[in-house]
């Protein structure tokens, strides 16, 4: 999809489609030329509603506010709705804020990309006719005069975020046999050279000297041997050091603790955290931004067989902590234990952030379309919640750890036990489980981000389709874009 900004004005410029936005109902602008037919037609302009006007092929969609959030979602919708018309080219005009602020112009620059996003792959008949050329007129709903450079640069970081967004929802869609640990180091090679990242895959004779026996463990029954992926992007005088841990279960069945049938269907998604990772790492290199970004990716499959690990083991984790297993099934921790005490290793970061679809109990809570945030203290846990919900169009709450949930994963055997003895609490007891494995000088510096609601969902809901939402890329790529701006070298300890 190609986007062209001009100055020219709308009417002087040819194509297909036009796209108007009607905002809080108002067909009393400008922009809405076709207001009686409209009210004829019974187009209330009702948020995320949209009508078409074949004969003039005008297409009006309504948002509730001129807010990015809004506009993103609006505009995707009736994209997804239209898409498949056979309209090659749109002309759009610019919505803003504040003549200063490009936040609105990036909202549907992505919701434009984000609406258009179908994953085709395995169907033999390819539905949907995209829209090839958008042209955005500087013509602004206030009138503001704007600047062709900002709003231009404004398109293309749009652009780059919603890409990287489709480009880690296709990662999640793909079916476990056709993606499992060894298609992901694959595809970070790959990525890595394209974008010009640094990339080291660790094999399984690397992470026994590592010492990761509790993600080996979960690894152990499938034929699909494990993989950790360090990507990552160093640019020189960074101005601050981040780190991005994602779960990447390409397929998770339960193992011996296996999944009902009907809970086992779309576990292709437990890779969503390390799709994610993948997806930020690519728009990172992109944006060339001016922070030091380190993505970890464990990239496990968790099977059943006689060499699968069993309910009754202890594991002992990478930073010596043993750990008895009691459910095969609450595996992401195992893996993410493992993965953050590497990742702490290897990079002294700033800030360290881990995405995971960890626990239905998460979902359970907070519902379908929202992250949970934990941590051990209040600044990271904030960076990702102002990130997510003033702006990326990702829905984050934050989940509060206390020493009473923290006390229902003792065991009798072992220093920590896999699951809580409670059957309530369960996205902040495995919140607190990995807390376990971060340590001292680096507690301050983590979040947990649970997205095991947002990221894979079987209907379609705002800006995202039916399946895989790519969640996480938005949020952290607004957090990382946050930090160049006003720094990051994090002083709390
Ligand atoms: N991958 C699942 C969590 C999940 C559930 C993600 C539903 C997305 C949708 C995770 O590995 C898991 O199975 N967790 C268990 C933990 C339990 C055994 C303590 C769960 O949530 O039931
Ligand atoms: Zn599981
Ligand atoms: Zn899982």
């Amino acid at each position: 999809m190609n986007f062209k900004v001009t100055s020219d004005r709308l009417q002087s410029i040819t194509s297909d489609l036009e796209i108007i936005l009607v905002i809080n109902k108002d067909f009393k602008h400008t922009f809405v030329q076709d207001a009686k037919i409209l009210k004829k037609a019974g187009f209330d302009a009702n948020h995320e509603e949209s009508y078409l006007i074949p004969h003039k092929a005008r297409l009006y969609v309504g948002s509730e506010s001129i807010k990015s959030t809004d506009i993103r979602s609006a505009i995707a919708v009736a994209i997804r709705e239209f898409k498949g018309k056979g309209f090659k080219s749109a002309k759009i005009g610019t919505y803003m804020s504040h003549p200063k602020c490009t936040a609105v112009l990036r909202g549907m620059v992505e919701g434009i990309i984000l609406g258009s996003y179908s994953f085709e792959r395995y169907k033999s008949k390819k539905k949907s006719k995209k829209l090839q050329d958008i042209i955005i007129s500087l013509e602004e709903y206030h009138n503001f005069e704007l600047d062709l450079e900002t709003c231009q640069k404004a398109t293309i970081t749009a652009k780059i975020s919603a890409d990287a967004t489709n480009y880690s929802r296709s990662i999640v869609n793909t079916p476990p046999d056709d993606c499992y640990p060894q298609t992901l180091a694959k595809m970070a090679t790959k990525l890595a050279k394209k974008h010009g990242l640094e990339c080291s895959i660790l094999q399984p004779k690397e992470l026994k000297k590592e010492k990761m026996n509790a993600l080996l463990a979960v690894a152990r029954a499938s034929r699909h041997a494990p993989k950790v992926i360090h990507l990552s992007h160093k640019p020189k005088n960074p101005k601050a050091i981040i780190s991005i841990l994602g779960k990447g279960l390409t397929y998770d069945s339960g193992g011996l603790s296996l999944k009902p049938a009907d809970y086992m269907v779309t576990m292709k998604a437990d890779k969503s955290g390390g799709a994610a990772v993948m997806g930020i790492m690519k728009a990172v290199a992109q944006m060339n931004m001016p922070i030091e970004v380190h993505g970890f990716v464990g990239a496990v499959e968790n099977m059943i067989g006689g060499d699968a690990y069993k309910p009754d083991d202890v594991l002992i984790a990478k930073n010596g902590k043993s750990i008895e297993v009691r459910n095969t099934d609450a595996e992401g921790r195992l893996v993410l234990a493992d993965l953050l005490c590497y990742a702490q290793q290897e990079v002294q970061a700033d800030y360290i952030f881990d995405m995971a679809t960890l626990t239905g109990a998460c979902v359970v809570g907070v519902g379908h379309y929202t992250s949970g945030v934990m941590g051990n203290s209040k600044v990271p846990v904030e960076m990702v919640l102002n990130a997510s919900n003033t702006i990326s169009g990702e829905m984050a709450t934050k989940l509060d750890f206390n020493r009473y949930l923290g006390r229902t994963l003792k065991s009798g055997i072992a220093d920590i036990c896999n699951i809580s003895n409670t059957r309530y609490g369960g996205a902040v007891t495995a919140g607190m489980f990995l807390s376990e494995f971060i340590d001292e000088h680096h507690k301050n510096r983590w979040a947990h981000i649970d997205i095991a609601g947002p990221a894979f969902v079987e209907h379609a809901w705002g800006e995202n389709p039916i399946g895989a939402s790519g969640a996480g890329v938005r949020m952290m790529l607004r957090l990382i874009e946050k930090l160049t701006r006003d720094g990051g070298h994090s002083t709390h300890h």
